[in-house]
Parts: C-alpha cells; sequence; structure tokens
C-alpha cells in the first residue's frame, strides 16, 4: 500500500562493497514493497538515496562531492528529498548536516526496515509547513545499531541476471584495529538458514544461477546449528544453482570442513578471497588480525593440496602505523610466496573511532612513503598476476556470460576461477554457459573465443 502522498519516485545510488550493492537492493526492495517506483536517475526521482562507505577517507570525500552536486537538483526542486544511507551515515551520524545541510536524511545500515516511516514523517512535516519547503528541515538522522536486525522477511529489489548476492550475515565480532566496519554495522547477526535456502529456491526459479553468499566474515556463519560449510554444501546442491561463491572470508574460519565442501561440492567455485592484510607478525599483530603468516600460509597450503585449480585473491593494507620498511618488504615476500591471482591494495586510511588511531603519532607513516610502498606493491602483484594468467593461455573453461563488453559485439563472461573473458558473441545470451578459449590476456582480464566443450575424459 502506497504511504507517501507525494514522494512516489526512488533513486538509490550505492558506493562501496558487495553488501553495500546488496543493501542498495534492499532498500529498492523495502521503498518497492511500500508503493515507491524506482527509478534509473536522480532527475527522475522525489527521493534519492546515496548509500555510503566508510571504509577509507577517500571514499566518504567523493560522497561528499557527489551529495554537494545533488544539491544542485534540490535547487531546483527544493522538494527534494535528499539521504545518505549506509556505513558513512552511521559513522558521521548528525554531523553529515553541518558538513551537507541540504542532506534531510541520514539513516546508517540497521534502519533499513524503517525507512518508509522516516520518509513519510519527513514528508508529513512538510506538508504541516505548507508546501514551500524551502524552510529547511525537519533533518532527521535514524542510527540506532541493532543486535538483532538482520532484514529478515525482507526482499531485495534484484535486477535481472543469472547472478545474485545474497547476504547472510551482517555485522562483525572482529575488532581488527584499522577497520570501522564493527562500529558502523555492529555485531555479527546471522540470518536464518531457513529464509536463506528459500530465497536461493526462488532465484533459481527466476533464472539466477549463480550466487554469491555475504558477510564480514562469511565463513563465521553459524545459526541454528548450521556452520558456514553445511550452509555452503546446502546452497550449492539447490537445483539449478550451477556457481557458488561467498566473500569475504576470515582467514581463521578457513578450516578442513569448508576446504572439504569445497572440494567436493560441484557447484562450489575454484576461487578464495583471503585477505591477508600484511605479510608481517607483528603487524598482524597489531592489526589485531588474529592469525599469523605461518597460519595463513598453512591456510593457502590446506586449501591448494584439496582444491589444486583453486584461483586465490587478497586485501593487503601497506602502511599501517609503524609498519618499518622492513616489514613492508615481508609482505612483499609473503606475495611472492603464494602468488595471488588477484591482489586488493590499499594505503592505510585512519578512521577516527578506530584503535589504530590512537597509536603513537609518530608512528604514522607519511602519505608520499605510503604511495611508494602502495606502488611497489601493486608492481609486485601485478607481475605476479601477468606471469599467472599468461600461462592460463591455451586454457579452455567454462564461463558465464554476464554482460555486454566495451565494443559492440563483445561479450564479457567468467570462469569459475573468477577471472574475466571477453570474446565476440551476441549479447542475447547474457545468463548463458559456454566455453571459451583463453587466447590473449592484458594481465588482470582475457580476450578469448568460444569453442565447442572440451572432451572430458572418461566420459561417453
Ligand atoms: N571483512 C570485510 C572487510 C571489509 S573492508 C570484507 O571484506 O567484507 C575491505 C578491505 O578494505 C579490508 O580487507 C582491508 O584490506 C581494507 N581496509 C579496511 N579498513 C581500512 C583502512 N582503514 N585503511 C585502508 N584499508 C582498509
Ligand atoms: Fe573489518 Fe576485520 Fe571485521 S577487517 S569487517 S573488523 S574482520
Amino acid at each position: 500500500m502506497t504511504k507517501s502522498t507525494r514522494l512516489k519516485r526512488a533513486y538509490v545510488e550505492t558506493y562501496g562493497c558487495q553488501m553495500n550493492i546488496s543493501d542498495g537492493e534492499l532498500m529498492e526492495g523495502i521503498l518497492a514493497n511500500d508503493g515507491f517506483e524506482i527509478v534509473e536517475a536522480p532527475e527522475d526521482a522525489d527521493v534519492v538515496l546515496v548509500n555510503t562507505c566508510a571504509i577509507r577517507e577517500h571514499a566518504e570525500n567523493r560522497v561528499l562531492g557527489r551529495v554537494a552536486q545533488l544539491n544542485g537538483l534540490k535547487r531546483e526542486r527544493p522538494d527534494l528529498v535528499i539521504g545518505v544511507t549506509g556505513c558513512m551515515a552511521q559513522r558521521m551520524g548528525e554531523t553529515l548536516f553541518e558538513r551537507a545541510p541540504y542532506v534531510d536524511l541520514v539513516m546508517g545500515p540497521d534502519g533499513y526496515r524503517g525507512l518508509p516511516d522516516a520518509l513519510e514523517n519527513l514528508e508529513g512535516y512538510r506538508s504541516d509547513r505548507g508546501s514551500n519547503s524551502r524552510i529547511r528541515g525537519p533533518q532527521l538522522a535514524i542510527l540506532d545499531l541493532s543486535l538483532g536486525e538482520n532484514y529478515q522477511g525482507l526482499e531485495q529489489r534484484r535486477t535481472e541476471g543469472p547472478t545474485a548476492w545474497i547476504p547472510i550475515q551482517r555485522g562483525c565480532n572482529h575488532r581488527c584495529t584499522f577497520c570501522i566496519v564493527p562500529y558502523v554495522r555492529g555485531p555479527e547477526k546471522n540470518r536464518n538458514p531457513l529464509e536463506i535456502l528459500n530465497e536461493v529456491r526462488d532465484l533459481t526459479s527466476r533464472g539466477v544461477t549463480e550466487v554469491t553468499l555475504l558477510g564480514q566474515t562469511v565463513n563465521s556463519y553459524t545459526s541454528m546449528d548450521l556452520s558456514f560449510p553445511n550452509l555452503l554444501s546446502e546452497v550449492a546442491r539447490v537445483e539449478g544453482i550451477r556457481r557458488v561463491r561467498f566473500t569475504s572470508p576470515h582467514p581463521n574460519d578457513v578450516t578442513p570442513e569448508l576446504v572439504e565442501v569445497m572440494a567436493t561440492e560441484p557447484a562450489v567455485c575454484e576461487h578464495l578471497h583471503l585477505p591477508a592484510q600484511s605479510g608481517n607478525n607483528r603487524t598482524l599483530k597489531r592489526m589485531l588480525r588474529r592469525y599469523s603468516v605461518e597460519v595463513l600460509l598453512e591456510k593457502v597450503e590446506l586449501v591448494r593440496a584439496e582444491i589444486p585449480e583453486i584461483a586465490l585473491s587478497t586485501d593487503i593494507i601497506v602502511a599501517f602505523p609503524g609498519e618499518t620498511d622492513e616489514e613492508f618488504r615481508d609482505t612483499l615476500e609473503l606475495m611472492r610466496t603464494v602468488r595471488f591471482d588477484e591482489a586488493f591494495t590499499y594505503k592505510y586510511s585512519a578512521r577516527e573511532g578506530t584503535p589504530a588511531t590512537r597509536l603513537p603519532a609518530d608512528e604514522f607513516i607519511p602519505m608520499p612513503e605510503a604511495q611508494v610502498r602502495l606502488e611497489e606493491l601493486i608492481e609486485v602483484s601485478r607481475g605476479i598476476q601477468a606471469e599467472i594468467n599468461a600461462r592460463e593461455i591455451g586454457r579452455i573453461d567454462e564461463v558465464l556470460i554476464e554482460r555486454v563488453g566495451r565494443y559492440p559485439g563483445q561479450i564479457l563472461g567468467r570462469t569459475r576461477r573468477n577471472k574475466v573473458v571477453a570474446f565476440d558473441g551476441d549479447s542475447e545470451r547474457i545468463g548463458c554457459y559456454t566455453h571459451v578459449g583463453l587466447e590473449r590476456t592484458t594481465g588482470a582480464t582475457f580476450a578469448g573465443k568460444e569453442t565447442s566443450q572440451p572432451e572430458l575424459v572418461g566420459q561417453s
């Protein structure tokens, strides 16, 4: 039922990680269910929600710039409601109104269930004051973190396509000293497995064949006596599911049970994201990552022993406060030892309120030095990636066609090992599986040619 009287069309713009993309779909679902039309451009909307990330300062600055830009629309249409949601909204709270006075609504990641009510309240207040909503306000901040909010019973609005994100866990029980997530998303909350499985079944009936299970430490999931490996194998066995991925795991919960499920369930893809953060034990300890380099290497060995085909990716932070040049070299060493297929690399960014910000001021590494380390790390990791990928030329891999490519007549697909391949083909075939021979690599991605399925040894 439509509650709001004038606010009818909503636009959600999302920044940040997969969990945020998934939250954007959740907000759209909640609003659509309340009678809103979801539109594709802010110009067409009565309500614009900017769904934000707080992980690094850079991400927040981008959003502040974008919100200022959206204020241009508000000058033309003073009735436009601008909301800032997500992690940055939670982190900055009402101070966001000072930085960006044209923002009407600030809502943290646990508030989305109340989105229609909040918009109705804003609307009601405005109509009480007559249609001259040039009078600022009210401004509404919904910032409560809840121990129980896992959005049970609410449906996401998903765009059509062969792949879907499935949040199975919200929040995080760790306290990595650099990380803002536990403060803006609260403690770990796991979703009911029956609801997750129903959702997966429902998605298959709508043509989805690949799902990615999402959580901050997704493999620490546990609910109703079901562990993450249990849930993973249940999801992998849902009829119609051909590929399952999950992100982001915590290395400590990469257990033999999990690896066994990955190795034995045919639908679970041969790709693991293993966020290392650093290759130095003193730094890992000061990051409170709760594992050592040795443990990390054991995990890598375990996974590679059971799944020789596995592709590994990682996250690395350089210039954590107090990291010496020697310690940074340990990270380079880790990269050369493990040889990750892909590395997401970051300069440490101080996040107010996180424990690392309380380290002695003289330990903070000046930006130019951090930049030098980052560039060196990128050079090493890209070099390794290019070597690995060059050796893949000649392989024929199964590819799920996901989207159109950069050139007319080109389509893009992903292999089970998470490698992106461009090849000539008809965009009507998005959602189909095919086989592609890998012919060239740019280092990070591939170009190839569609081919018939390779003969499988032993198959009649
Ligand atoms: N477990 C979460 C982590 C979210 S943050 C997940 O991946 O879902 C993603 C990555 O951002 C982290 O793995 C870390 O490498 C990086 N990161 C987090 N906080 C950071 C900070 N303060 N500065 C720089 N990079 C950071
Ligand atoms: Fe952040 Fe560490 Fe949790 S990186 S999300 S506090 S596992």
